[in-house]
């Protein structure tokens, strides 16, 4: 039977509808080598969250938390950024690097937190709160940064937060636990959008107290995008970047970990002799994988770098007024030493 050739044309109209270029690999090609020769072809480099599949994480240049990733974002001198995440964390690379070409192997990589706040319904919530100013978690749209004074990240929300006067009232969006969570640690009362992450949500808390009862030795770390009463039985909170150092500093050997699980790779590479446990999710599912950062394949990523599409592509307007309330978070997390 003859092959029919593949219409690239037509493969590559396709990207915007479909979100990835679905054309065949030479199954030959070692991707791993494919890419690094890419890198230097392109002047590229592979920017990854530590949520991504370990084979992604390993052929990446940078791995990091939300905050790591953007500021080596804006200071690569790279023509290429190739940011395998989600959606709002290539978007942020594009906001801070307007003239470089920035990658997403597949533009559906979303998030449920971003989608959970749609930047008009937001604008209305600020106008019932006037005299307010909004601190943004930076899982969130352009939009919603453009609506916004400050964004945060897990690393840095509760010291920029800190640096405001303690009188100033604040609008807290999307993440309703990172949002909570913060209110606690700082005494604050921040105005709350009712956002979350479904992931993060997905824990079972009696299931992890069983856990606990049977590893009295085990620690439990958490991100804080989990809800209340699972926060408050962690031995540890913080940003992914955050989890990685206690777990890897930590005496102790055993660890329960509660955020999504691609973490674990750098974390048992990082912490070799130690035992770690994933928090285990209400249904048998995997539900604790997040669909959105494993949409990201190695296949797509290699596609992607050969191909540089899809892109991210910005409003200028619109990027414009997204920037300033990260110009704001960078300028305060370099005065704050984060
Ligand atoms: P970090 O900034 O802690 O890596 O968190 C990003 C994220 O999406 C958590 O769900
Ligand atoms: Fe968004 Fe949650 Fe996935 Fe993080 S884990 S990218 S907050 S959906």
């Amino acid at each position: 039977m003859m092959n029919t050739p593949i219409d690239f044309d037509e493969k590559l109209s396709q990207v915007g509808r479909r979100g990835f270029l679905d054309v065949p690999i030479d199954p030959t090609l070692d991707l791993f080598d494919e890419i690094e020769r890419l890198k230097k072809e392109k002047n590229a480099v592979v920017l990854a969250h530590y949520y991504q599949e370990p084979d992604i994480q390993d052929v990446a240049d940078y791995i990091g938390d939300s905050l790591g990733l953007a500021q080596y974002a804006e200071k690569t001198d790279a023509d290429i950024i190739v940011f395998a995440g989600v959606h709002f964390m290539a978007e942020t690379a594009k906001i801070l690097n307007p003239t470089k070409k920035v990658l997403l192997p597949d533009l559906n990589a979303g998030c449920s937190l971003s989608d959970s706040c749609p930047p008009p319904v937001f604008a209305e919530f600020k106008k019932q709160h006037p005299g307010h100013i909004v601190i943004s978690y930076v899982n969130c749209s352009a939009g919603i940064k453009a609506l916004s004074d400050i964004i945060c990240t897990s690393s840095n929300a509760k010291l920029i937060v800190d640096s405001l006067p303690a009188d100033q009232k604040i609008i807290f969006a999307p993440d309703k636990n990172l949002g909570a969570y913060i209110n606690k640690v700082t005494g604050r009362n921040m105005v709350l959008w009712d956002g979350a992450c479904m992931v993060h949500e997905i824990f079972s808390l009696e299931k992890i107290i069983k856990l606990k009862e049977s590893h009295p030795d085990a620690k439990l770390v958490a991100h804080p995008e989990c809800e209340e009463p699972l926060l408050k039985i962690a031995d540890f909170v913080g940003s992914t970047t955050q989890i990685l150092k206690f777990v890897e500093t930590d005496p102790a050997q055993k660890f329960i970990v509660a955020t999504e699980t691609g973490i674990l790779h750098q974390m048992q590479k990082n912490a070799p002799g130690k035992t770690l446990i994933p928090a285990p999710p209400e249904n048998n599912c995997a539900c604790n994988d997040c669909p959105h950062m494993k949409l990201n394949t190695l296949e797509k990523l290699y596609l992607c770098m050969k191909y540089e599409t899809p892109e991210i592509l910005m409003d200028e307007t619109l990027r414009l007024q997204a920037k300033r309330s990260i110009d704001k978070m960078m300028e305060l997390s370099a005065q704050l030493g984060i």
